[in-house]
C-alpha cells in the first residue's frame, strides 16, 4: 500500500499465495470507521492486482470481527451529510474484488461487520462468534446490504426476525441457517481458514476467478440469464494454460500445476 494503514494490518504473503487483511482497532471492537473501511478497500485492490496472492482471509481478533459501523462517527450526521460521505460506495469497491475472500470470523460480527462478512465470498466462524444486525436498537436499519444479502443467506423468517428485533445468533444457528461455512473451535478459526484458503490456492486462479464471478451472479440475474454467464466463462477457460494442464494431468495421472495463465 501506498501509505501504512491506520486500522489494518496487511500480510500479503501470510502463507504461499494467502493474504490476511487484520482489522485492528482493538479496543472499539474494530468498529468500522470511514477511514478503517477506506483502508480494506485499499488493501483489496492492491491484494486483487498482486500475482502471488490467490486467496485472501479477512479477520478480526477473538473478541471482534467488528462491531458494526462507528456509531459515534455517525451519531451527529445529518441526512445531507450521510448523502455527501456516501460510505457505501467504499463497500462497493470491496465487492469489486475479483479474488475470493474468506472471513475468519470470532466474537462480535454485527450491523456493519455481519454486512463486512457477508460481503466476503465464505465465512469460518468461532464457536465463540455472534451475528447480528442491531441497528433497529439504535434508530436505524442495515444499510452495507444486511436486508438483502442476510435474507438471500437465511431466508425471510430469520432475516426478518433478526433485522427487526436486533437480536444475535450464535455461530452454531448461523451455521444451520446457511450463513456461514463452518464453526470450529477458537483456537482454530484462523488456521481452519487458512487451511481453506491453501485448498482455493492450490487451483488454478484464472478458474477460480470466473467461478467466483459466476456464483454472485446468481445473486443478481434470472436463472437463464445466470446460466449465459456461466457456460460462456465455463468456454473461455477453455482459452487457459491452466485447462491444458488441469485436464493433461488429470489423464497422466499426475497433480496438476496451476500457473493462472
Ligand atoms: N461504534 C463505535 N464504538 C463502538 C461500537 C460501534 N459500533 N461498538 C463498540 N464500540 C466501542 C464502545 O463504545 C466501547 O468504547 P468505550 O470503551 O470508549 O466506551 C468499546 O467499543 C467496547 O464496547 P462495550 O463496552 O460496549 O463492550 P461490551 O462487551 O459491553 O458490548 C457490544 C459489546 C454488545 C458489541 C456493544 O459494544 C454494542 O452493542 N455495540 C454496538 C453494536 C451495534 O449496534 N452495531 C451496529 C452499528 S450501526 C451499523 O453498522 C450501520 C450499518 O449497517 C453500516
Amino acid at each position: 500500500m501506498s501509505t501504512t494503514p491506520e486500522f489494518i494490518i496487511v500480510t500479503p504473503e501470510y502463507e504461499k499465495h494467502i493474504a490476511l487483511i487484520q482489522l485492528n482497532r482493538p479496543k472499539e471492537l474494530n468498529a468500522l470507521n470511514l477511514q478503517l473501511m477506506g483502508e480494506i478497500r485499499d488493501a483489496l485492490k492492491e491484494l486483487d492486482n498482486n500475482d502471488e496472492v490467490r486467496c485472501i482471509i479477512l479477520t478480526g481478533d477473538e473478541k471482534a470481527f467488528a462491531a458494526g459501523a462507528d456509531i459515534k462517527q455517525m451519531a451527529g450526521k445529518t441526512a445531507i451529510d450521510m448523502l455527501n460521505i456516501d460510505q457505501f460506495t467504499t463497500w462497493d469497491g470491496i465487492k469489486k474484488t475479483k479474488k475470493p475472500i474468506i472471513a475468519a470470523v470470532s466474537g462480535f460480527a454485527l450491523g456493519g461487520g455481519c454486512e463486512l462478512c457477508m460481503t466476503c465470498d465464505m465465512i469460518i466462524a468461532s464457536e465463540t462468534a455472534k451475528f447480528g444486525q442491531p441497528e433497529i436498537k439504535i434508530g436505524v436499519m442495515p444499510g452495507a446490504g444486511g436486508t438483502q444479502r442476510l435474507t438471500r443467506a437465511v431466508g425471510k423468517a430469520l432475516a426478518m426476525e433478526m433485522v427487526l428485533t436486533g437480536k444475535f445468533i450464535s455461530a452454531e444457528e448461523a451455521f444451520k441457517a446457511g450463513l456461514i461455512n463452518r464453526v470450529v473451535p477458537v483456537e482454530v478459526y484462523l488456521s481452519e481458514a487458512v487451511k481453506l484458503a491453501k485448498e482455493i490456492a492450490a487451483q488454478s486462479p484464472i478458474a477460480v476467478r470466473l467461478a467466483k464471478e459466476s456464483v454472485l451472479n446468481a445473486f443478481n440475474s434470472t436463472l437463464d440469464e445466470g446460466l449465459v454467464v456461466e457456460r460462456k466463462n465455463f468456454y473461455l477457460l477453455f482459452a487457459s494454460e491452466d485447462q491444458k494442464e488441469g485436464m493433461n494431468a488429470f489423464v497422466e495421472k499426475r497433480p496438476a500445476h496451476f500457473s493462472g495463465k
